[in-house]
């Protein structure tokens, strides 16, 4: 591999001479078709990776295991919120006085202590024990999923199975009543995935103002009138010293809930089927060993998890680091991906193995005090709906050639447009 160094551009400036388009690439649909070759080139040459994004801007990637966590785990270094770090752009200054306020209001984007508060509030609502007790609502809604596609003998995996699970899951468990889940479902696209359902501008304001006003009205319901739902335990949250969340705080909290809620797992579920489908072996094994379902779900997450790379860090000081110099206000992210495929922390990284003893240290969840809050969410609703799957069609297989299936091409979330099967 050649390289060269053009002082004469700045700081960011180690060129790729070979293949100087593919610096822009990371996010074309070729490029996510199969990051991972990529990937190990940027740990081996370039761990510390500065990415000219098309529209001028600089970003960082880390894609080391051991930078990964000492990024995740460094708040004083590294901010989640741009402000103080960065003069706020004008275009941020207009979304704190919109609408957008009652929903961007929220923890992942917040740094100590604003996002201790938040974090221990919301801790007192999600609890592990609220998560175990909805195992059974959980397997009969993937039951419910199944008895739809079971008719059919081919399905999409993504659109009629991934996607709508833990949509069902997040509304049930917030205590949306069933007749107004369609509602919510509708306004909540504008947040999620404006683009995907090809939303404008315009109905994205429309959506999330119709999605707050909803909520307004919950919380105040939820607080004359408590039920045993999350929407509930989030209006009740109060700290020793009688601090409470907002009514922005708590829309923006639900805001997130759906997005970290579903995005992530819709992933899960269509990344993790599909690493089975092609490890055929690793399959059987499953089919025959229940036990290692546990087992499975971490090794799927370490081998292709749905977080590609985390959300935003700002760097707060200049700093050096691998030899790249990294200016305050600068925007770092790291690849959750690559540092699950490291061979410095796991052994034959790129090998499906569901029996490895190494599957565990995996970071598909983050690290720090950002460490994901739905992990037990997210691992229950895996197992469910991996078992129940596989039970009830053990000969599934894809419908077509792995080579045509298209991925999405956005930064953060790693996962298939969609995953056709036949069984
Ligand atoms: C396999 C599925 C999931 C994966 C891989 C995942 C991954 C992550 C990661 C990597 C972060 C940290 C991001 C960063 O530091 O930039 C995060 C944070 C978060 N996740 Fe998840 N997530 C999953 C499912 C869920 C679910 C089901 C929920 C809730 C319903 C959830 C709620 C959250 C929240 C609220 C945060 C912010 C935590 C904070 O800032 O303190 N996630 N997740």
């Amino acid at each position: 591999m050649r390289h060269s160094i053009d002082l004469s551009a700045g700081l960011c400036s180690y060129l790729w001479m070979d293949d100087l388009a593919e610096q822009h690439d990371l996010f074309s649909p070729r490029f996510k078709a199969n990051p991972f070759p990529r990937y190990a080139e940027m740990r081996e040459q370039e761990p510390v990776y500065c990415h000219h994004a098309p529209y001028g801007a600089q970003i960082w990637y880390i894609t080391r295991y051991d930078d990964v966590m000492a990024v995740l785990k460094d708040n004083v270094r590294f901010a989640k919120d741009p402000e103080g770090v960065k003069d706020k752009p004008a275009e941020a200054r207009k979304g704190s006085r919109s609408i957008y306020k009652m929903i961007n209001r929220n923890m992942l984007f917040a740094d100590p202590p604003d996002h201790t508060r938040l974090r221990k509030l919301v801790n007192q609502a999600f609890t592990p024990r609220r998560v175990e007790r909805l195992a059974p609502r959980i397997e009969a809604i993937t039951h419910e999923l199944l008895d739809q596609v079971e008719v059919k003998g081919e399905f999409d995996l993504i659109g009629d199975f991934a996607f709508p699970l833990p949509v069902t899951v997040i509304m049930e468990m917030l205590g949306i009543p069933a007749a107004e889940q369609q509602d919510m479902y509708e306004w909540t696209k504008a947040i999620i995935s404006p683009g995907r359902h090809g939303i404008t501008l315009k109905e994205r304001k429309q959506n999330i103002r119709l999605f707050v006003d909803y909520l307004r009205g919950m919380f105040a319901l939820r607080g004359r009138e408590p039920q045993d739902d999350l929407i509930t335990a989030l209006v009740q949250a109060e700290d020793d010293a009688g601090d409470k969340l907002n009514e922005s705080e708590l829309s923006s909290m639900v805001a997130l809930l759906f997005v970290t809620g579903h995005e992530t797992v819709v992933n899960q579920i269509g990344n993790g089927v599909l690493a089975l489908l092609q490890h055929p072996e690793q399959l059987a094994l499953l089919k025959t060993r229940s036990e290692l379902l546990d087992r499975a779900v971490e090794e799927l997450l370490r081998y292709d998890g749905p977080v590609e790379t985390s959300t935003t860090r700002w760097a707060r000081l200049d700093m050096v680091w691998n030899g790249r110099e990294i200016k305050r206000g600068d925007v770092i992210r790291v690849v959750m991906s690559s540092a699950n495929r490291d061979g410095a922390v796991f052994d034959r990284p790129d090998e499906l193995d569901l029996l490895r003893d190494d599957a565990q240290h995996h970071v598909a969840f983050g690290r720090g005090i950002h460490y994901c809050l739905g992990a037990p969410l997210a691992r229950l609703e895996g197992k469910i709906a991996l078992r129940v799957l596989f039970e009830r069609f053990p000969d599934l297989r894809l419908d077509g050639d792995v080579t045509d299936l298209e991925w999405h091409t956005g930064v953060i979330f790693r996962g298939l447009k969609a995953l056709p099967l036949v069984f």
